[in-house]
């Protein structure tokens, strides 16, 4: 499973990063104005800041809702830096869009999917990544996981290469559930990444072992 941390703070990126396991960032104009990123010169730097802290995919998303602007703004975004997946909204001229990057050998990341049918729409048109929501789904008391596993059984029915991305994480429990339904990734904030680290057992089994330890005298 691959971690992908979703947020545009370069602090919390490179925590991320240095704890060795991160595979890739996910961004999102809400997760870019939070840091107060405006103006068109400044976020694509921002984009170029994040691809040089991380080694992996770095989703960019496009504001435009027409066919011609998403292909403007995308193909602009893939130029950017190697790195960079073009984050398009599931809407028709989004997945017109999607069609289009796919052909051209441009990787996508197809958002705001919040149903099997949407998802299911997005491999047909070749996304490299598809994005359910599922804390927001859990938002409105309907079980983001279920439409995880209902993808995952899309997916694999048909041999769909698109990979899974399980985001709007909120918590560990939906990571750990997100890995047991066999999502190819998910994208979260840095405390659903750290908090898979504790466990009271860990901490006070480490505090007696140190204890004992004192006796070594090394
Ligand atoms: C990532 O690709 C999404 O934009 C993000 O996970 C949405 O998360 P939220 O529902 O916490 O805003």
């Amino acid at each position: 499973m691959k971690f992908f941390i979703d947020t545009a703070n370069l602090d919390q990126i490179k925590e991320a990063q240095d704890l060795g396991v991160l595979d890739g960032v996910t961004t999102n104009p809400s997760l870019m104005a939070k840091e107060g990123i405006t103006g068109k010169d400044n976020i694509l730097q921002h984009y170029l800041d994040i691809c040089e802290i991380v080694d992996g995919d770095v989703s960019a998303e496009v504001v435009a809702t027409d066919f011609d602007g998403i292909v403007r703004e995308g193909e602009e975004l893939a130029k950017l830096h190697k790195q960079i997946i073009v984050k398009v909204p599931m809407i028709k001229e989004g997945v017109k869009a999607i069609k289009y990057f796919s052909d051209k050998g441009i990787k996508t990341n197809c958002t705001l999917v919040f149903s099997a049918g949407q998802a299911l729409l997005a491999a047909k048109a070749g996304a490299t990544y598809v994005s359910p929501f599922l804390g927001r789904l859990d938002d409105i008391s309907t079980d983001g996981l279920d439409l995880i596993a209902d993808i995952r059984l899309i997916y694999d029915n048909y041999g769909f290469e698109t990979e899974i991305l399980a985001a709007s994480i909120r918590h560990t429990m939906h990571v750990i559930n997100c890995a047991k339904l066999g999502a190819d990734v998910m994208t979260g904030p840095l405390s659903s990444i750290d908090g898979l680290l504790k466990h009271p057992l860990t901490d006070s089994g480490l505090a007696k072992f140190l204890e004992d330890a004192k006796s070594f005298n090394v």
